[in-house]
C-alpha cells in the first residue's frame, strides 16, 4: 500500500459522503408494524456483531476520509450494552465527528444523562402516536410511557434540539398529524414525518396505502400556516415554518419525493457491512478485513479505507423505489440501520 493520505469519500456523481449511519445490533425491544413482524427471528448471529474495539477501528478510518458526523442507530442502539463507552470513545477521537443517535426512546430514562456526558450531540426519538392503546397496537409492547419518560429525560438531560420522528399508516394513525404537532410545539420538539419505505421484514408496504408527504403537507396546512424554510442542504427533511414562528416541522418524502441528488451518507451494519444507500443490494464486507489473522493493524485499517472508497464508488444516483425495476434490499431495515 502507498502511504496513508487524506482522501474523501466522493462518488462518480460528484456527491462528497460526510455522514456515516453505524447500526449497533439489529435488535429492538418494540416490533413497529412497519419495521418488522411482531414473531420475527432472523437475528444476525451474535458472533458477527462487530466488537466496540472493531467498530472503532471503522470509525475512525471513516473520519480520516471526511466522515464528520456518526449516527449511531439500531435496531435499538440503546440494546447495546456498552452504549456509553461507544459514545465515550468516538467522542475521544481526534477529530470527532458530531455524534447523533436515533433511538426508539425506552431506555433513555436512565441513559439519557450519562450519554449526554460521554459526548452525544444530539438524538431523534421515534413516536407514532400519542395513544397508549395504538402504540401497543402498533408495536406489540404496552411500553407507550416510557418513550415519553425518554423524551423528559433527554430533555432534561440538554440533548436538545430533540427530534420526533413519526411514521404514519393508513387507517391506524393517519388522522393524528395536527395532534402530534400541537403536542410536539408544546414541549419544544422538532417532529418529522418520514414516509413509510418498503424496507420492513414483512413485506407489508404497499405503495397505494402509503400515507404520502403531499397528504401530509394537506392536512397541517388545514391547521396550520406552513412556510418554507430555505437551505435545505443533505437533510432528508422539508421543512417548513409553523404560523410564521421559529418552530418548524419536517415531512420526510423519501418514495414520493426523493432526496438521493444530495445524500451524504454511508451505512455500517452491525455485523461490519458496508453500504452506500438504505437500498442497495450489494455491500462490502469489512467484519473480515477486520478478522483477518494475516493482516496488522495498519493492514487493516489500509484495506478498510479501500472498502470505504470502493463501497462509494459503486454508488447509484438514486434508491429507484419508483422505477418498474425496483427490488427491495434483501435484509430489513433492523439490520441496515434506520
Ligand atoms: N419506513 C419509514 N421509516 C421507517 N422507520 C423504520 N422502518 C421504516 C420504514 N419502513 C423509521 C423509524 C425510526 C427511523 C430509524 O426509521 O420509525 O424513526
Ligand atoms: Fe425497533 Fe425502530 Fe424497528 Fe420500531 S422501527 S421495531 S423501534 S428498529
Amino acid at each position: 500500500m502507498g502511504e496513508l493520505r487524506m482522501t474523501q469519500l466522493i462518488d462518480t456523481y460528484g456527491r462528497k459522503h460526510r455522514n456515516l449511519r453505524v447500526s449497533l445490533t439489529d435488535r429492538c425491544s418494540l416490533r413497529c408494524t412497519y419495521c418488522m413482524p411482531h414473531d420475527f427471528a432472523a437475528w444476525i448471529p451474535n458472533e458477527d456483531l462487530l466488537t466496540t474495539d472493531e467498530l472503532l477501528m471503522i470509525i475512525e478510518v471513516g473520519v480520516n476520509q471526511g466522515i464528520d458526523e456518526v449516527r449511531l442507530t439500531g435496531g435499538e442502539p440503546l440494546l447495546r450494552p456498552d452504549i456509553v463507552e461507544i459514545v465515550e470513545r468516538i467522542a475521544g477521537l481526534s477529530n470527532a465527528p458530531q455524534l447523533t443517535l436515533t433511538t426508539n426512546g425506552l431506555r433513555l430514562k436512565e441513559l439519557a444523562q450519562p450519554l449526554a456526558k460521554a459526548g452525544l450531540s444530539r438524538i431523534n426519538i421515534s413516536l407514532d402516536t400519542l395513544s397508549r392503546e395504538r402504540f401497543k397496537t402498533l408495536t406489540y409492547r404496552d411500553r407507550f410511557n416510557d418513550v415519553i419518560e425518554g423524551l423528559a429525560a433527554a430533555k432534561s438531560a440538554g440533548l436538545s434540539p430533540i427530534k420526533v420522528n413519526t411514521v404514519l399508516l393508513q387507517g391506524i394513525n393517519d388522522d393524528e398529524a395536527p395532534a402530534l404537532l400541537d403536542w410536539a410545539l408544546e414541549n419544544d420538539y422538532v417532529l418529522r414525518f418520514i414516509e413509510q419505505m418498503p424496507l420492513d421484514a414483512g413485506g407489508i408496504w404497499d405503495r397505494a396505502t402509503m400515507v404520502s408527504a403531499d397528504q401530509i403537507f394537506k392536512e397541517l396546512s388545514l391547521k396550520y400556516t406552513l412556510t418554507p424554510v430555505d437551505g435545505r442542504g443533505s437533510s432528508p427533511a422539508e421543512e417548513f415554518y409553523v404560523n410564521g414562528t421559529a418552530s418548524t416541522v419536517g415531512i420526510i418524502g423519501s418514495v414520493t419525493r426523493p432526496f438521493c441528488g444530495a445524500c451524504d451518507r454511508l451505512r455500517l451494519t452491525s455485523d461490519g457491512q458496508l453500504r452506500s444507500c438504505l437500498f442497495s443490494i450489494t455491500e462490502t464486507d469489512v467484519r473480515k478485513v477486520l478478522r483477518d489473522v494475516d493482516l496488522d493493524d495498519s493492514a487493516k485499517r489500509a484495506e478498510i479505507a479501500a472498502r470505504f472508497q470502493k463501497t462509494v464508488i459503486s454508488k447509484l444516483p438514486g434508491h429507484g423505489i419508483n422505477d418498474p425495476s425496483f427490488i427491495a434490499p434483501p435484509r430489513p431495515m433492523s439490520a441496515i440501520g434506520g
